[in-house]
């Protein structure tokens, strides 16, 4: 958030307000503060490793791997970022069992 100029190659920047609003709600809603068990598992796989997606960490690998690549590409998922394509409860903070999508429908 500090340096929104140069955000993975694209000029991001925003407002000083919405910087502000933004990431105080990201500091809010952080794994950190979460009582939820996969932010629990998800910081704990982080350790000191310099991570900056959900994606490149130990827990999400694995629970992913018997996954395979093609799914990811398909074009209802895009991108292994895209979780609300398989877990369509993800926007509530909950990525419950009876909640993921048959992978099957992206093979
Ligand atoms: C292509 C579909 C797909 C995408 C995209 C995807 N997931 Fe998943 N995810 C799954 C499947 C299928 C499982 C269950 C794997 C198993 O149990 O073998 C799973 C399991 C999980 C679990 C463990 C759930 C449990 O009950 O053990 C978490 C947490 C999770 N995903 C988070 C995410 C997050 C966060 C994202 C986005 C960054 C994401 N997933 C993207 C398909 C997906």
């Amino acid at each position: 958030m500090s340096d929104l100029e140069n955000h993975f190659g694209d000029d991001a920047s925003i407002s000083e307000e919405d910087n502000q609003n933004i990431s105080a709600f990201l500091i809010k809603n952080s794994a950190e503060t979460s009582t939820k068990e996969f932010s629990f598992k998800i910081l704990n796989s982080i350790g000191n490793k310099d991570i900056i997606a959900i994606t490149h960490t130990d827990f999400w690998k694995k629970e992913h791997e018997e996954i395979p690549k093609k799914v990811f590409g398909h074009a209802d998922v895009k991108s292994k970022a895209n979780c609300k394509a398989c877990h369509s409860d993800v926007e509530k903070g909950l990525i419950e069992d009876d909640k993921i999508k048959n992978i099957r429908a992206f093979m």
